[in-house]
């Protein structure tokens, strides 16, 4: 099918344009996928505000992608197949399918790929900010493994919750949190509230969650109001010792909750992280750094804590958060969306409006 499509591109930091580019060529083995609906994240929005970050340097090829800027964003979406690329079996997936994507590329020859970790690949990037297309566009195509079916129940808007909700779930995995213990999560944007659901998904009976922004204070109490059932408590470290009372709050046994995830980046939240986290406990970080924070070393060594990061998602985080959407252990994760719209309003309406406030978690563009 050749012709031009609409597609969000980026081309240098605060300069993202809807532009006509031609519709990707189907490769053997590749789906074509419309995509219905796309979330703008964490990243593309530092992207758009200092990039190119995670996007290729003016004149530097991605080294696994091999393109260069101007590139087609947005790495968190859902659509409908709407072709099978030669060598693609209808079975698993056919046209017409829902269905949502696993934007992570990876090379799976390197030693990381090769030991199970994509996550790790040594020439890894993102579909949506490496190259070969994005979901902030009319059609991609894409690897068919990387195209996860959603059931009947799982709409496309939710389906583009998928990808923040498998980073979420893998950290939960990786910290292997059990639903008896307590945990704490610091920083209540997309990220930790995805941590606050997949928590609950779990069964998880006591979760506390630390939050500066009085908007994403909201959220939460939002969330744990829909979920009375467990003893979720928010706290706020403008006015309160978030240390101290996550000690009072959690103390079963030992001092503080087993398990910190730290999902804001800030040297206070990982102080904070490590300073709740019981002796012997574990503090997962999930944030993306802008600059390296300072850390207390013996105050790991002393207490033994442990220090672990978490990067993305592996096989079978995807088709796992389906399940548990489509079975309602992730209850409500429309909760996450807070405005939806148009590919042509999606700067002013979508990546403005997230950096001017913390009142949105997720807004959703319409391609
Ligand atoms: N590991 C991964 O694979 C992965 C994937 C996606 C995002 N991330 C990272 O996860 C982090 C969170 O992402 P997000 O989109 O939710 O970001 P966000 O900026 O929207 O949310 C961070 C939240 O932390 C709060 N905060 C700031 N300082 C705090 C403090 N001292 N105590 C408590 N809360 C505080 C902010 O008010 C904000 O609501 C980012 O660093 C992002 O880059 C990591
Ligand atoms: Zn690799």
């Amino acid at each position: 099918m050749a012709g031009s499509m609409k597609a969000l591109r980026f081309h240098s930091a605060k300069d993202l344009r809807v532009e006509s580019v031609p519709v990707p060529e189907l490769l053997p083995g590749q789906v074509k996928v419309k995509p219905e609906w796309c979330g703008i994240c964490g990243s593309d929005l530092h992207e758009y505000l200092t990039g190119p970050i995670l996007t290729p340097a003016v004149g530097k090829p991605h080294r696994l992608t091999g393109c260069t800027v101007p590139l087609i964003m947005g790495h968190e979406f859902a659509g409908e197949v709407v072709e099978l690329g030669p060598g693609v079996q209808p079975g698993r997936l056919k046209v017409g399918m829902k269905v949502c994507i696993e934007p992570t590329l990876f090379d799976d020859t390197c030693p990381p790929c090769l030991d199970r970790r994509r996550n790790c690949c040594e020439k890894g990037g993102f579909f949506g900010l490496s190259g070969w297309g994005g979901g902030f566009s009319e059609y991609a195509c894409l690897q068919e493994k990387v195209v996860h079916p959603l059931p009947d129940n799982v709409s496309t808007e939710i389906g583009a919750l998928v990808e923040p909700l498998a980073v979420a779930w893998h950290a939960v995995k990786a910290s292997d949190h059990s639903p008896d213990q307590s945990a704490l999560v610091v920083g209540a944007g997309p990220i930790g509230l995805a941590v606050l659901f997949c928590l609950l998904a779990k069964g998880c009976r006591q979760i506390l969650i630390s939050e500066v922004s009085p908007q994403r204070i909201k959220h939460a109490l939002d969330i744990a109001a829909s979920h009375p059932d467990v003893e979720i408590k928010v706290l706020d470290p403008t006015k309160e010792d978030v240390v101290a009372k996550a000690k009072e709050l959690c103390s079963q046994g030992n001092q503080g909750p087993n398990t910190a995830y730290d999902c804001a980046g800030v040297q206070k939240s990982i102080e904070t992280a490590i300073g709740a986290v019981r002796k012997g406990g574990l503090v997962c970080n999930v944030s993306v750094w802008e600059k390296p924070a300072t850390i207390d070393v013996n105050a790991l060594v002393f207490s033994e804590k442990k220090l672990m990061g978490v990067a993305c998602y592996c096989e079978g985080d995807f088709q796992e958060v389906i399940e548990a959407i489509s079975t309602g252990k992730i209850r409500n994760p429309e909760k996450l969306i807070t405005a939806r719209v148009a590919l042509e309003d999606a700067v002013t309406n979508g990546f403005e409006a997230l950096m001017k406030s913390r009142e949105h978690v997720k807004i959703l563009v319409h391609p």
